[in-house]
């Protein structure tokens, strides 16, 4: 035994399991995307990735529009506005029990239909409880190499009750046995005839020549003929010391009939107190031929072990899981670390410590025993590739493991019920699959039914006579067209109109490109480009639309995605939001007035702001400081309304229907006062109210109308003004006389003074007065 080259057969088993599991980790992990290449019907798409789904509404592409927007995530489909119309193909689970539940089962559900699409998971639990009674198939391999002399003794000794110890296990319990030595070749078994003959150390001892495995007793529940059987065994001998015991092995699990293994437990103790030789020591003895698995028993004997190798341990483990039996290696301590390493790798088996004389062989089985049957590993045959299962285990006592090539669990007592969540992803649409899951070492298995879920499945649509054309059928919203019938509407006859007539319908004017440059013209119509890689998609008659040349908000077409959409130039934002660049708030908030209106009805409010009508001023378009004053204006309508006179007093309603007449006066009015008709001053107040040329006014009730004409007085006033011009005329007369009176006397004065008399007084002048003095007057 080389434990090296044990290491190095282990290692890429373990190795390939960890990148499985890995591998497994990142499939599962999917997101909900779809990437689409070149997708032309309802099948393209659903292949293109477990987040596709298609939309088979007749109308949902734009004119322009390539099927392929048809194809996308479901999500975006609803938002395109595509409701109850999405084909998305989803994994679903169909358990079946079994009707005939008499036969009690310890796995649940005994079948199961999958329906799988390609990269979604489907995930299904098995449960298992463990069973009491259940049957066993014991058989007893013994190496009869010179050593196990004593050992053979004490199991002719137990010889029944090996069988009886088993069978208060399970009442339904079998045995077989069978033997080993070695390869009967140099250097394993020495080849000197007599040796051949008697291999034995001494010529005393009776030993039986040597071979390399013989089956001695098939499985049987008799234990007469097991102590008979084995009771005749005799000892036999070989040179080196490890032994061909997995060409044994290997007879013993290829050879299923002649052993006769039934679908039960199946335990393969295997009893030696040396090492073994595995492939490649073969060469040792010249053997070169490798191993090639099957069965070559003729007369119970393995007579072409001298023409095979040995098999490696690989191909033992993978016979053994194939055949499902489980080892037990009852060895001596000297060699016990070599085969709990070859334990390991075998997914169910045990070792256990056998003393040197086999004395404890019995308790070893049933402990072994104990601990195989309590460790319950489910496993799946053998899938294709393109199916990746794993396991998660819920075992007792809240042990969890995720993620598991295999479900496992330990410590699983009679009637004990654990839970395996298994996980099945198809990586691509596969053909009808069937399978099963089994826990290693029982009969009882789990059907897994696989069905590929990649088809559309839409119901073929009888079309309107409009529809296709009338040349075709609908399938998944798109048609389907006749022979002879070609394009989006089958609305083209193939060899019908020559290129140039058709391809003048994808032109928008003589002179520019077909589609615009950014698509073909089939059959008169344009069939726009996709973009796999970008968000940009053109549509429209001639593919002049696209959803990317809007206005920019925050450097975002439409402000994102979030705010609005672009579409052939314009944005359409969503209900929130508002605005050419969907920039603004949808709310109206601030464009309200105390009274809830917008912009006093008098404007619109455009991001939240208002735009007022006329010369209306923001924020509220309340007020209207140039406006003309409305005073003289509606006269006529305060007139007929508050005295029921004037212009208006016919139909006053009509006319001033936008006036209202209110008693009480509003704040911030505007005080009028306007003549009337009759030429009465009327004063009101005009308070303009929401809306355009709205108001509510409030009238004095007092006119203010001018005086009837006095006739008495302006007669009167008449003579007198005639009586007072007269007086004034004669007093200017008189003025004007005197004036020029004193003109005559100043110039008489004047000459007076100039006449140049005497000094004396004129002797001709006598004094107009004459004065006497009062003598007794003395002025007192
Ligand atoms: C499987 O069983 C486990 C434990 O009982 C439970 O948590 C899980 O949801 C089950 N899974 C399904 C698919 O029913
Ligand atoms: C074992 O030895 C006995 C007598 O020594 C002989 O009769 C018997 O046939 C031998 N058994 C086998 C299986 O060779
Ligand atoms: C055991 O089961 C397998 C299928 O699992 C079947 O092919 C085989 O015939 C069964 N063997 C016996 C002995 O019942
Ligand atoms: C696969 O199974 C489905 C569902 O039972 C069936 O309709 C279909 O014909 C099967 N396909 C093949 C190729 O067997
Ligand atoms: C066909 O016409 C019927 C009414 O005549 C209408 O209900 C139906 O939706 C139409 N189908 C299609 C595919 O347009
Ligand atoms: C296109 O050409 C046709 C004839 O070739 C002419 O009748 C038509 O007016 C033209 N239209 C424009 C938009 O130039
Ligand atoms: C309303 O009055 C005008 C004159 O102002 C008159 O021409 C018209 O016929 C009247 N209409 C009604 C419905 O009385
Ligand atoms: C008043 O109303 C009538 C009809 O109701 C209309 O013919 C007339 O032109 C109106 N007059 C004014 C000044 O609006």
């Amino acid at each position: 035994m080389k434990p090296r080259r044990l290491l190095d057969e282990m290692f890429p088993r373990y190795f390939i399991l960890l990148f499985g599991a890995l591998l497994l980790l990142l499939t599962t992990a999917f997101s909900l995307k779809c990437t689409k290449y070149n997708v032309k019907t309802c099948q393209d798409c659903i292949e293109s990735g477990p987040g596709c789904a298609w939309c088979k509404k007749r109308d949902f592409t734009k004119i322009g529009e390539p099927d392929s927007v048809r194809c996308d995530t479901k999500q975006q489909l609803l938002e395109k506005g595509c409701d109850g119309n999405i084909i998305f193909p989803e994994n679903f689970v169909d358990p079946v029990s079994s009707a005939q539940s008499n036969t009690k089962k310890q796995i649940y559900p005994e079948v199961v239909r999958l329906h799988l699409r390609p990269e979604q998971p489907a995930v299904f639990n098995v449960t298992f409880q463990r069973g009491e009674d259940y049957p066993i198939d014991l058989y007893y391999l013994m190496d009869l190499s010179f050593s196990m002399d004593d050992d053979l003794q004490t199991v002719k000794k137990l010889g029944g009750d090996l069988l009886k110890a088993l069978q208060s296990i399970t009442r339904r319990a079998r045995i077989g046995f069978g033997a080993f030595v070695d390869k009967t070749v140099l250097p394993f078994v020495n080849t000197h005839p007599e040796k051949l003959q008697n291999p034995c150390p001494t010529k005393e001892t009776k030993c039986q020549p040597p071979f390399a495995f013989r089956h001695v007793l098939s499985l049987t529940d008799d234990v007469q003929s097991f102590k008979e059987e084995v009771g005749k065994q005799n000892i036999s001998g070989n040179l080196d010391a490890p032994e061909g015991g997995l060409d044994a092995m290997m007879q013993a699990a290829v050879c299923e009939n002649i052993i006769g293994w039934k679908n039960v437990t199946r335990l393969l103790v295997y009893t030696t107190d040396d090492g073994f030789h595995f492939a490649g020591d073969g060469k040792l003895g010249a053997i070169l031929t490798p191993f090639d698995g099957q069965c070559h028993l003729e007369d119970n004997m393995y007579k072409k072990s001298n023409e095979y190798d040995y098999p490696s341990v690989g191909q033992l483990i993978q016979k053994l899981k194939e055949k499902k039996i489980q080892p037990i290696f009852a060895v001596t301590k000297k060699v016990y670390d070599t085969y709990e390493k070859l334990s390991k790798m075998i997914p169910k088996s045990a070792v256990g410590k056998l003393q040197e004389n086999s004395n404890n062989i019995i308790q070893l089985i049933q402990r072994a025993y104990n601990d195989l049957s309590s460790k319950i590993i489910l496993e799946h045959s053998s899938v294709p590739s393109s199916i990746k299962i794993s396991y998660d285990s819920f075992c007792l006592n809240q042990i969890h493991t995720k993620n598991q090539p295999q479900g496992e669990c330990d410590n699983v007592k009679i009637n004990d019920k654990i839970t395996f969540q298994v996980q099945i992803t198809a990586t691509s649409c596969i053909e009808n699959q069937t399978f099963t899951l089994q826990p290693l070492g029982f009969t009882d298995l789990t059907t897994v039914h696989i069905y590929s879920r990649c088809n559309c499945e839409c119901d073929e649509e009888l079309p309107n006579k409009s529809d296709c054309n009338g040349q075709g059928t609908i399938n998944c919203g798109i048609c389907r067209c006749n022979a002879g019938y070609v394009g989006k509407n089958c609305d083209c006859k193939t060899g019908g109109k020559t290129s140039k007539e058709l391809e003048k319908s994808c032109r928008k004017d003589n002179s520019s490109v077909i589609c615009s440059g950014l698509g073909d013209c089939v059959c008169g119509q344009c069939i726009c480009h996709t973009m796999a890689d970008s968000k940009k998609h053109i549509y429209g008659p001639f593919c002049e639309c696209d959803n990317m040349n809007c206005e920019l908000h925050n450097n975002l077409v439409c402000g994102g995605e979030a705010r609005g959409s672009c579409d052939c130039g314009k944005c359409k934002c969503n209900p929130e939001y508002d605005g050419t660049a969907c920039q603004c708030l949808a709310s109206t908030e601030k464009c309200r007035n105390k009274n809830g209106n917008v912009c006093s009805l008098r404007g619109q409010c455009q991001c939240n702001t208002c735009k007022c009508n006329g010369r209306y001023q923001p924020p509220l378009c309340e007020d209207c400081p140039s406006c003309q004053s409305p005073c003289a204006k509606y006269i006529s309508c305060v007139e007929c309304l508050a005295f029921g006179s004037g212009p208006f007093q016919k139909n006053c309603s009509d006319n001033c229907s936008n006036i209202a007449l209110e008693s009480k006066v509003q704040p911030k009015s505007k005080e009028c006062r306007e003549k009337d008709s009759q030429n009465c001053w009327i004063s009101y107040t005009m308070f303009q109210t929401d809306g355009e040329e709205q108001y509510s006014i409030t009238v004095n009730p007092e006119k203010e109308c001018p005086q009837p004409p006095n006739i008495a007085a302006i007669v009167g006033g008449t003579i007198a003004g005639v009586a007072l011009i007269g007086l004034l005329l004669l007093l200017a007369w008189r003025l004007v006389a005197e004036l020029i009176d004193r003109r005559e006397y100043h110039r008489f004065e004047k000459e007076k003074s100039k006449a140049k008399w005497n000094e004396a007084d004129n002797p001709l002048f006598k004094s107009a007065t004459t004065t006497v003095v009062n003598p007794r007057f003395n002025g007192q």
